[in-house]
């Protein structure tokens, strides 16, 4: 586990740039000579700058960006191609670095344009919307290279597109593009390449003018979905819907509907 920087240059950029665009938090993965490959340092490094912007109160939503013209090729084959079993069972190998990204409580945006490939497409998944250029091409081709998708493909595939489309990629390791993708489910918006970043900047801001605690339970909510079956999902829901009415931004939001003004919303 290495250094946060490509090893080629030391003085070169961080693998991970983190930016602030008012209440939303830009992070680009800057690998471009490698398609953003998803070494252990690039994965370290956007989980240390996600679990920052997380943990600031002043930022809303974040997007996760890619340099270039990939979002991200995929975990880093240069670096995985000697590693045993053992080498990858006893570090946990994806658990040890990769769950943290999950874990992040603000919604987080998946800006793709190019290829997102293998680990890169479960990042792009492991996010809570995809927003994809019309370049953008999807796949988990890990079976040409004699493993399985390791970082949820198998898992969250199936739940964003179905059974038949999630075998269809890992099985035959083909691409899909933006417009399919969208067709199936695993991307919100497809937008020109020269706007994605602007449409996804624009997404997590009007989501950051919100309240950031009511955008939380939203994403709670949701997720649980994916979790557990509907009548505890549905459970989970009211309960959290009941408790946003202990919020001054729910008071704050209804009173401004009522009022015929826009709310202000402070969070709490
Ligand atoms: N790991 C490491 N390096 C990668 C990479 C990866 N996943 N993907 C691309 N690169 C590197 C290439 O080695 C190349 O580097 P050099 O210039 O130093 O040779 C550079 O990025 C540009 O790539 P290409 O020359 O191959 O570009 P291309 O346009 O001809 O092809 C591509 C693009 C089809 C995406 C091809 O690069 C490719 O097939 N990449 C691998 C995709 C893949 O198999 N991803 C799954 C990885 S395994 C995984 O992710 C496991 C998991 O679930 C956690």
């Amino acid at each position: 586990m290495s250094d946060l920087h490509d090893s080629k240059d030391k003085l070169a950029e961080p693998l991970v740039l983190a930016e602030r665009r008012g209440r939303v938090g830009l992070l680009t993965l800057n690998r471009p000579d490698h398609l953003n490959a998803l070494s252990d340092a690039v994965i370290d490094l956007l989980g240390d700058e996600l679990e920052a912007m997380d943990a600031d109160e002043s930022i809303g939503a974040i997007v996760i960006v890619g340099a270039g013209k990939a979002f991200a090729a995929g975990a880093d084959i240069g670096a995985m191609a000697q590693w045993s079993y053992m080498d990858v069972y006893k570090t946990n190998y994806v658990s040890r670095n990769w769950d943290r990204l999950a874990r992040v409580r603000k919604p987080v945006i998946a800006a793709v344009r190019g290829f997102a490939l293998g680990g890169g497409c479960e990042l792009a998944m492991t996010c809570d919307m995809i927003i994809a250029a019309e370049d953008a091409r999807f796949g988990q081709p890990e079976i040409r290279l004699g493993v399985l998708p390791g970082a949820g493909g198998t898992q969250r595939l199936p739940r964003a597109l179905g059974k038949a489309k999630a075998m269809d990629l890992c099985l035959t390791a083909r691409m899909m593009d933006a417009q399919e993708a969208e067709r199936a489910g695993l991307v919100s918006r497809v937008v020109p390449v020269e706007s994605l970043l602007d449409e996804a900047l624009e997404a997590a801001a009007r989501i950051a003018g919100f309240s950031l605690p009511v955008a939380i339970m939203i994403k709670e909510s949701v997720n649980r979905a994916f979790e557990s079956g509907l009548s505890e999902g549905l459970l989970f829901e009211r309960r959290t819907f009941h408790a946003s009415f202990g919020l001054q931004d729910q008071k704050e939001g209804m009173a401004a509907f009522v009022a015929k003004r826009r709310a202000s919303f402070t969070h709490c």
